[in-house]
């Protein structure tokens, strides 16, 4: 018999199989909640959240007025304050219409999907990436093409980009800060990007879109700056979360940007259908507290300086283990390579001492690991002497 379950549904659910799997039913998910383990896995907190996150939220949550909890769309308010915020953070001139509101990066990404793209356009990523690209594509109807980045560095590998586009292809998605490998690619390499997708979208007379997913981007390491892909290749829409900086996932809160630099008749087609795309998704706006709330947790950061030093603890001890550790430039992650032998019984070893990472196999790179630095100090202080031991066992 047949599934009940549609045809997309199902690839969709298979290709995440891995990462649900491993989050429902692994060793990993059967000990996550015990009291002494190390949580190296998931960008989740492993501590109390952001003071001015929660008073923020608190005084947020009293209305004020009949309409407090009314259907919220993209509010004027918070669509005038971001685009003159992130119009300063990014050197571009926004207007309040380029920036629509949603539910986190996870909406903005899935709007941009259903914006620019019909059932059967190609979409090309690069790997290792974000292990929701693909079946988020796939539920869509749309075709994901995946290339490699480039080793030992993980850059972008334009190359095979290139040759990834054909006729079909009408997005290409890049991310940086990059989950997992914390790379933060240059204004080179964008510049790169935006000549080869110009050329691509003359070459088979339509017009390729880039989704910049930026959800990461106020997460830098040692004073790095940041070229958004939107201040050169003027189609571009930008996916943006507050999960990230303020690590509180649970309250979704993110946006989708069009490129001020995009033709006219373009922005303002994008523009105008925004509404029915958020609408018919679902009703992706992000919920009315966190709207009115904008302001002051635009203010509020993770402690990023915490994330350098357990960076840095991290890549001393797993350095002199054997690991060879790519240093983040961004994010909240740590992407390495395992020591020789075998990297399922490394996992293991690792979690016989409590301490839980990412592997590498969810996100198609059996020979590394990902380890969230949103863990606690303490468990970074615990797994420290773990990591050692299994290196040497
Ligand atoms: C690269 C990337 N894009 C998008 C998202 C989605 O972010 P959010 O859950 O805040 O919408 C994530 C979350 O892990 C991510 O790593």
């Amino acid at each position: 018999m047949t599934s009940v379950v549609s045809t997309r549904t199902q690839l969709a659910d298979a290709a995440f199989a891995p990462v649900r799997d491993f989050y429902v039913s692994s060793r990993y998910a059967r000990h996550r909640n015990d009291p002494d383990v190390c949580d190296f896995t998931f960008g989740n907190p492993h501590e109390m959240p952001l003071a001015g996150f929660v008073s923020a939220l608190r005084e947020c949550a009293v209305p004020r007025d009949k309409n407090w909890f009314a259907y919220k769309t993209s509010e004027p308010d918070p669509q005038a304050f971001l685009a003159d915020r992130v119009g300063r953070e990014l050197e571009l001139v926004f207007e309040p219409a380029d920036i629509a509101l949603t539910a986190g990066a996870f909406a903005a990404i899935m709007v941009a999907f259903h914006l620019v793209l019909d059932r059967g356009d190609e979409v090309v990523f690069s790997e290792p990436a974000w292990f929701c690209y693909e079946p988020m594509l796939l539920a869509a109807d749309l075709v994901p093409r995946k290339v490699r980045l480039k080793g030992p560095e993980f850059d972008l590998d334009l190359d095979a980009i290139e040759r990834a586009i054909g006729p079909k292809t009408r997005l290409v998605i890049i991310n940086s800060p990059h989950n997992p490998t914390g790379r933060i690619y240059g204004r080179d390499a964008i510049e790169a990007l935006a000549g080869l997708l110009e050329r691509a979208s003359t070459r088979f007379g339509r017009r390729i879109f880039l989704v910049s997913d930026e959800p990461y981007r106020r997460l830098r390491f040692d004073g790095r700056g940041f070229v958004s892909p939107a201040a050169v290749y003027p189609w571009t829409l930008i996916s943006y979360s507050y999960g990230k900086v303020l690590l509180a996932p649970g309250q979704r809160l993110g946006y989708l940007a069009l490129s001020p630099l995009m033709p006219s008749g373009d922005r303002q087609a994008l523009r105008d259908a925004m509404f029915s795309a958020q609408m018919a998704l679902g009703w992706c706006f992000p919920n009315a507290v966190m709207q009115y709330a904008l302001p002051e947790l635009e203010e509020l950061s993770i402690d990023r300086a915490a994330l350098a030093r357990r960076r840095d603890q991290l890549t001393g001890t797993l350095t002199r283990a054997g690991f060879d550790v790519l240093p983040p430039e961004g994010t909240f992650y740590l992407w390495s390579k395992w020591p020789a032998g075998d990297p399922d019984r490394h996992w293991n070893a690792l979690a016989d001492r409590k301490v839980f990472v990412m592997p590498g196999s969810i996100m198609g790179s059996p020979e590394y690991l990902r380890i969230s630095l949103t863990a606690s100090d303490r468990m970074v202080e615990r797994a420290l002497p773990a990591f050692a031991a299994m290196a040497a066992a």
